[in-house]
């Protein structure tokens, strides 16, 4: 099947799997995540040596989240498995199925204390335009519809970030939505992985300083 085929029914499939997804996790954060991707994808091939794989980096960015751990009880085998079923009916090559399982398995690596287990360029590239979605404007909207979703404080100065909970605690933490900019959305910045992505990431770093700053204002009433 031609790339471009295999691309539009990735994109027929993926939509209708997130019909009922929650707004963060939705078709539209899979398209801005498709798009950065393929953004990062053009800045960064002039510097390497091999040039990225775009099949690989499209099907990893519209896959990514098609079965979020997070929305399924933590069994993080899930979404691997579906995009196998889903990319062999396509017959599309054994190894960029492996290597978009990766991507899956892989993208919310989040750094620091343990090993990354696989690394590419393609992952590389796939995980920055996600950490991007997360950050900004956008990454403000999300953070609050999230804890909306959870039912989770705005804000409370009783209760400070935590910079030291473990994976599973984080997960459980019920702590309010202005804490999450503290325990993940300033330090993506620092994370990322290519140089094109970092430059698209300080603007939106910049930008949820901003908001921090006037929320702080305004809720001091200044
Ligand atoms: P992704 O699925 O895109 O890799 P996550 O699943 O970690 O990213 O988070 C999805 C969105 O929900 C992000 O915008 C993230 O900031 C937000 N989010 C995740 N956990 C929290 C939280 N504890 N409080 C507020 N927002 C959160
Ligand atoms: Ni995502």
């Amino acid at each position: 099947m031609e790339e471009n085929n295999i691309i539009n029914q990735t994109i027929a499939h993926v939509k209708s799997c997130l019909a009922e997804a929650e707004a963060g996790h939705d078709w539209f954060h899979i398209e801005r995540v498709w798009k950065n991707s393929r953004e990062i994808a053009r800045q960064e091939t002039a510097g390497l040596e091999k040039t990225p794989d775009l099949l690989i980096i499209e099907l990893g960015a519209l896959l990514h989240d098609i079965a979020d751990s997070k929305f399924h009880g933590g069994d993080e085998s899930i979404g691997p498995a579906k995009a196998r079923e889903f990319l062999s009916s396509l017959q599309v090559e054994e190894e960029v199925i492996r290597h978009v399982e990766q991507i899956i398995t892989h993208i919310s690596f989040k750094g620091g204390k343990e090993m990354a287990a696989f690394e590419s360029v393609e992952l590389n590239i796939v995980q920055d335009a996600d950490r991007l979605d997360a950050i900004g404007a956008i990454g403000i909207a999300r953070a609050f519809h999230y804890g909306g979703f959870r039912n989770r404080k705005i804000y409370d100065p009783a209760i400070p970030p935590n910079l030291n909970m473990t994976k599973e605690e984080y997960k459980k933490s019920n702590a309010p939505t202005i804490n999450h900019f503290y325990e993940k959305l300033f330090l993506l910045m620092n994370r990322m992985n290519t140089s094109a992505g970092k430059e698209m990431a300080a603007e939106r770093h910049h930008f949820m300083e901003q908001f921090i700053e006037q929320f702080y204002k305004e809720w001091e009433a200044r």
